[in-house]
């Protein structure tokens, strides 16, 4: 196959089982950077339940073959391919050895076996794992692993794979061994080892039916005094899976090791959990409050899959949410439950924190991918490579789908349906159906209807009609679904209405919750909010002995993944956001406000008329901010206006320079009419002297940094900037030092002095030696404003020139590109062109090094068709080169779809 030619489509349609199965694997790597050995031994037989082959096909790439041998004698009747191995007329069950090589250190993808400042690091998810050896490279074959390890010993003193040590010692020639068994059947993409001069902390503790579990976190030296959160997150997150759904650690040793060199977050190897450093290593100097947040979901996001996922696996890759939209929503709740306990009403304020975070994210990511030319279901049809399926829509919509069943079961109900889960597929490979089905029985509930959330893409909408009856004391809602004008690649799935859980609550005029009662209910319930359950297109609820005439509080903690349409005036989004009992509502309410009021001004923005902001506006964001009954960190979310990005989506023609030119000049006018409020907030939270890793001090210094972030929009920064370079100074914490630069970096944009350099400067002398540090130097930098003088597309392009850049390694070219081309919209959609030229040229840079990298920058251009035409024309060029240049299959399946 040519590398240009378009590359084949695999479809869901299309599942058959694997002609063979494979029950047993022994490796044993010599591993060499330049040139490894691996001698892969198999049990393999007949699948009972396919067709039968004759020839067994393998998958393998980038791999030289060596040898093979049936039952212990050479066997001569294989041929590698360009897909592998065809291992021909083989009998019914045999044991198949085979010896081939690679080559880590060439390998700049990051997949499969590689070389990470000197050291070995495997990844195999999704299809990896024929990188190392020839294989049946399919999550629905399993089988059970020991893995042997031969390195010399000075080079790479520690050894680790899968499972359980054991055996380990000296080999002739300075070189060593150990010896790794993972009792457990698994796909081979959980496959894992890691070979390298590497140091660990370690804990041992007892699980629930007290046996004990040695745990281990393994990083560079230098690192060992970064490790302590990541460790308590890990042991939190054993305790958490014990109490919340009774699942123990099933191993006697868990390990997690950091990597610098990474495509994503983290990847769930048995027993063997490999991180990115950016979700492992943090101490208060060098990592902010989000890092220590993140990490704490990423290292319980990875535990959890060790049931949702490893001893549950994925039957296909089509299936791919069954284990990630579970283990998203279980980590959601982990990180719920660890703000605010479990139980009671200020945890009830953590908690939605922790949703209206989680909801901002979906809503800024996932229905922008669903309104374009990658939109797909949660289960998707097809794919070109399942790489570029680790979208938005399988991670955070399908924990979506997961979370409405709790929604409608309760936490009880949901729980019946994960025991009956575990109960029925312990230990196989399955589908989304079945989980779907394990949910229903346990809950005595036919949930075919449901089946419609995995297949049907797009964003749902509905629209809500209210009427009130005063003389009959009746309150009328009626909801009505669609998905209004999907994008093409959406509207194919759909098929008809879903079973959407809304919850609503109705509130009085003093701003409480009215008690509610639907029509043929005998009484109220004590509960103040509903879940309606609408499962026709256009359904009506009436809600019956309604005292006054109500404000309705609607899809009350965003109980399903869908845009309510309902047209509150501006008084009552006030009101709401005074006063709704459900803390999401509140936020959503203020939300709403200001992105009307930021559409309206955006408009205005585009064709140069003078812009004013309302004062009912003003007047409801100074009530949040005085407003000492609410958490700081509440007031924060609800005082950050709709980003950029989001407000972009939401206009019939994105246009970002009237969006940020609407959004800046909201921002200077909350600074310049509530100026003394925000001094007040800021001296009030800022807590010198003391640091407090706790969630309510991070949210003090939330409240208090984005005081900061709008003083530095006065006219006259000169206080801000004052405030700012004493922050920056006696900082004792990453949260403080990056957003006073931050501030004093914005300060300057509008024309400040010379502060902001000098602390860039300063920064990073402090941090050259911290790697993830210095990623936040570039990326401050490349998401800074600009100016028509001072573009910061020629910062970009300095800084690629930079000692410490190098494009090689994700995180750095994430912190500098990826910033740029997706987190400075005003910046990168300039009219001129240059942001796409330049996103034209690296995405073609890094297609040659990490395909998989590639295609998550080239994603960034695939909403080109919803922007102004002048920029829609600059895109449609840059996708058109691209498209001439791209070779991987990644690559050219993101870039095809979006010109298709
Ligand atoms: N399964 C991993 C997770 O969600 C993510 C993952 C998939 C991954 N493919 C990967 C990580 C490739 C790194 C590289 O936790
Ligand atoms: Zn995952």
């Amino acid at each position: 196959m040519a590398d240009t030619a378009t590359p084949p489509v695999i479809r869901r349609a299309d599942y058959a089982p694997p002609a063979f199965l494979i029950d047993t694997v022994a490796l044993e790597f010599d591993l060499v950077a330049e040139r490894t050995v691996v001698k892969n031994t198999m049990r393999v037989r007949r699948n009972p339940d396919a067709t039968r082959a004759a020839h067994l096909e393998l998958l393998g790439e980038r791999l030289e073959f060596v040898s093979a041998a049936i039952d212990g004698a050479p066997y001569a009747a294989v041929r590698p391919n360009e897909h592998g191995l065809t291992v021909e007329n083989v009998p019914e069950a045999f044991e198949l050895t085979l010896v081939s090589l690679c080559k880590p250190i060439e390998n700049t993808t990051l997949s499969g076996l590689y070389v990470s400042s000197g050291n070995f690091f495997t990844q195999c998810e999704a299809e990896g794992f024929h990188g190392i050896t020839y294989f049946l490279d399919r999550p629905d074959v399993m089988a059970t692993y020991t893995v042997t390890l031969r390195a010399d010993k000075a080079a790479y003193p520690v050894l680790l794979s899968n499972g359980n040590l054991l055996e380990e010692g000296d080999l002739p020639d300075g070189r060593h061994f150990a010896r790794w068994e993972d009792p457990f059947r698994k796909p081979c993409y959980l496959f894992a080892l890691v070979a390298g001069k590497l140091v660990c902390v370690e804990e041992r503790v007892k699980s629930g039916s007290g046996k004990e579990k040695l745990l281990q976190v393994w990083v560079e030296p230098h690192d060992l005094d970064k490790t302590r959160h990541a460790m308590d997150s890990l042991i939190h997150s054993i305790r958490w899976d014990e109490e919340r759904f009774g699942l123990e650690l099933d191993l006697d040793r868990f390990m997690i090791v950091a990597v610098s060199d990474f495509n994503m977050g983290a990847m769930e190897n048995k027993g063997l959990n490999i991180f990115n450093t950016k979700y492992v290593l943090a101490n208060p100097e060098t990592a902010s409050d989000t890092d220590f947040a993140n990490i704490e979901a990423v290292v319980g996001h990875e535990y959890f899959h060790n049931w949702t996922g490893n001893r549950v696996t994925c039957r296909d890759w089509f299936q791919l949410s069954l284990k990630e939209g579970l283990t998203v929503f279980r980590d959601q709740e982990f990180s719920a439950d660890m703000a605010g306990g479990q139980s009671g009403a200020s945890d009830e304020a953590a908690r939605a924190t922790k949703r209206i975070e989680d909801v901002r994210v979906l809503r800024q990511m996932q229905f922008a991918e669903d309104a374009g030319p990658m939109a797909h279901p949660v289960r998707p049809e097809s794919y070109v490579e399942i790489n570029n399926f680790y979208t938005m829509t399988v991670y955070e919509k399908g924990a979506e789908v997961v979370r409405m069943y709790q929604t409608l079961f309760g936490r009880d109900g949901f729980r019946k349906g994960m025991d009956l889960y575990f109960k029925r597929h312990d230990g196989q490979a399955v589908t989304c159906d079945d989980f779907r089905h394990a949910m229903a029985d346990a809950n005595g509930r036919d949930l075919t209807q449901y089946e419609r959330w995995y297949s049907q893409a797009g964003t749902p909408r509905v629209a809500v009609k209210t009427a009130y009856d005063a003389a009959q004391r009746s309150y009328r809602v009626t909801l009505t679904q669609g998905y209004g004008d999907a994008a093409p690649a959406a509207r194919e799935t759909q098929k008809g209405a879903l079973l959407i859980p809304f919850a609503i609550g109705l509130i009085g005029k003093d701003g409480a919750d009215l008690p509610l009662r639907l029509e043929g209910e005998a009484s109220a319930t004590p509960a103040t909010t509903r879940v309606l359950e609408l499962t026709e297109t256009t359904q009506t609820f009436t809600f019956v002995d309604v005292a006054e005439k109500p404000l309705p509080s609607l899809l009350r903690n965003f109980s399903a993944p869908v845009i309510v349409e309902y047209d509150y005036t501006a008084e009552e989004l006030a009101f709401l956001l005074a006063h709704d009992s459900d803390p999401f509502n509140r936020w959503e309410a203020g939300q709403r406000l200001a992105t009307r009021e930021l559409l309206a001004l955006t408009g205005r923005a585009a064709t140069g008329v003078p812009l004013q902001l309302d004062d009912s506006v003003v007047a409801a964001f100074a009530r949040v901010l005085s407003d000492e009954s609410l958490s700081p960190a509440f007031r924060e979310l609800a005082l950050i206006l709709p980003s950029e990005a989001y407000l972009a989506e939401q206009m019939a023609e994105s246009n970002p320079a009237a969006v940020h030119t609407a959004r800046q000049f909201v921002r200077q006018r909350l600074a310049t009419a509530l100026r003394s409020e925000w001094l007040a907030v800021y001296e009030q939270h800022h807590a010198p002297g003391v640091y407090e890793a706790t969630s309510k001090a991070s949210g003090h210094r939330a409240l208090k940094n984005l005081a900061l972030s709008y003083l530095a929009e006065l006219d006259d920064p000169a206080e801000a900037v004052r405030l700012a370079s004493a922050q920056y100074a006696a900082a004792n914490n990453m949260t403080d030092r990056s957003a006073a630069l931050s501030a004093l970096l914005n300060a300057a944009a509008a024309g400040g002095g010379t502060q902001a350099q000098d602390a860039l400067a300063d920064f990073y002398r402090r941090f050259e030696q911290e790697p993830l540090v210095i990623d936040k130097w570039f990326a401050l930098q490349a998401t800074q404003r600009g100016s028509a003088q001072r573009p910061v597309i020629d910062t970009v392009r300095k800084l690629m020139t930079h000692p410490a850049f190098n494009l090689k390694n994700p995180n750095r070219a994430r912190s500098l590109i990826f910033s740029f081309c997706i987190a400075n919209p005003a910046q990168f959609h300039a009219e001129d062109g240059s942001g796409y030229a330049f996103w034209a040229e690296q995405v073609i840079a890094l297609d040659a090094l990490n395909p998989q990298v590639a295609a998550r920058l080239a994603r960034s251009l695939e909403l080109w068709r919803r922007f102004t035409p002048r920029l829609r024309d600059g895109m449609h060029a840059a996708l058109e080169k691209v498209a001439a240049q791209a070779k991987s299959r990644d690559v050219r399946e993101v870039v095809e779809k979006a010109l298709a």
